[in-house]
């Protein structure tokens, strides 16, 4: 149900603070430590290399949890498309690891890669929102998101619940291989959960900028690098499925080995910079499209030189960003797709799940 909320997208973002903190809870034991089945602890530490398996909204949080599994761990990770893998299978290492993520369980391309790898005897791990799913009965292991149930179309709760558990099994599998770890995760999604809270009230801010820089433009690019990169990815998937406006993410450094050449005046750049060996790169990429025109929208984070940029996040662990860039992104999507009369929850030719290949 979704109350007094006018679409379930809306309310779903708005649930993302407490996801985060019901994800704290189901995750810690009596003794406040983290809460892991020993089998999926050892299955990870046993694997020279993950293959993250996923589709959409959640290939997107896999390239997220790449990121945090190789930083944290120490794990060589790949991220993949479930529909590329599924037919062009990459030479893979002795002890494979697959992680499927996916909101629904039910992704018809996801589950041929698990048929796959399973008859070629390899360990397989579902993280899903939907414990009874196909994918989760089929999978070996499973760890549960516990976001809810999600109902638009566009995925938004379903992502940042995915990161908080890549993140978690992270540090757990960190701590099973004794190195050192200087945060303590529960308490770093507690302050995403707290960052997140101070975007649920700048939602009319959010909404201007949606009017003023989306409402009539044929497209929109988003730029980042490394982590930021990633959600980029995720937040031009957001506005292009919602909104219908043409989105694209770059890695802030590629944009000018082609893309550049659309950018005409007036077109809207999003700009993503909250990783320290990098922002400054990507403010220099900004610049070269304003150069040419672009309409930029940066967005950055507390102590990385941010008076000037249009929406700041509060200081969190830089491996936990995306938990907290992202939910701007979420919103400004939201409002732009109801700007231009879209159907928010049901947009066009798409379907919640995609159960056939
Ligand atoms: O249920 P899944 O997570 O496996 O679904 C994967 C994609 O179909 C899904 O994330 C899709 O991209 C969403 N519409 C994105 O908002």
């Amino acid at each position: 149900e979704k109350g007094t909320y006018p679409h379930f997208m809306l309310k779903e973002i708005e649930e993302q603070p407490f996801v985060m903190r019901n994800i704290i809870t189901k995750y810690k034991d009596e003794n406040e430590n983290i809460k892991l089945d020993e089998n999926i602890r050892q299955a990870v530490l046993d694997a020279d290399r993950i293959y993250i398996i996923a589709a959409g909204t959640s290939f997107n949080a896999g390239l997220v949890g790449k990121e945090m599994i190789e930083k944290i761990a120490h794990i060589p990770v790949e991220t993949h498309i479930a529909s590329e893998f599924l037919y062009n299978m990459p030479i893979l290492s002795q002890n494979p690891l697959f992680i499927f993520i996916s909101q629904s369980g039910e992704t018809a391309d996801s589950r041929g890669v698990l048929v796959n790898v399973k008859e070629l005897g390899h360990t397989t791990l579902t993280i899903t929102n939907v414990p009874g799913s196909t994918l989760s009965r089929e999978a070996e292991y499973t760890l549960h998101t516990y976001a809810g149930p999600e109902i638009a179309v566009a995925s938004t709760k379903a992502y940042t619940a995915q990161i908080a558990v890549l993140a978690i099994l992270s540090v757990e599998t960190a701590r099973a291989k004794g190195i050192e770890i200087d945060f303590d995760p529960m308490q770093q999604l507690g302050i995403a959960a707290n960052a997140m809270d101070i975007f649920m009230e700048k939602k009319d801010e959010l909404e201007q900028m949606a009017r003023d820089y989306l409402s009539v433009t044929p497209n929109c690019f988003y730029i980042g690098r490394g982590m930021d990169y990633h959600v980029c990815m995720e937040a031009s998937l957001k506005l292009k499925e919602i909104s219908y406006i043409q989105a694209e993410g770059f890695a802030g450094g590629e944009l000018k080995h082609g893309t550049i050449a659309l950018i005409e005046e007036g077109t809207p750049v999003v700009g993503l910079a909250t990783q320290e060996s990098v922002h400054l790169n990507l403010r220099g990429n900004m610049k070269e499209v304003v150069a040419r025109g672009a309409n930029p929208l940066m967005i950055s984070m507390e102590g990385f030189d941010e008076a000037d940029d249009k929406i700041v996040i509060p200081r969190v662990n830089e491996l936990f960003t995306p938990l907290v860039s992202v939910i701007p992104m979420q919103f400004i999507a939201y409002y732009a797709a109801l700007h231009r009369g879209c159907d928010v929850d049901k947009p066009r030719n798409l379907a919640k799940s995609v159960t056939v290949e």
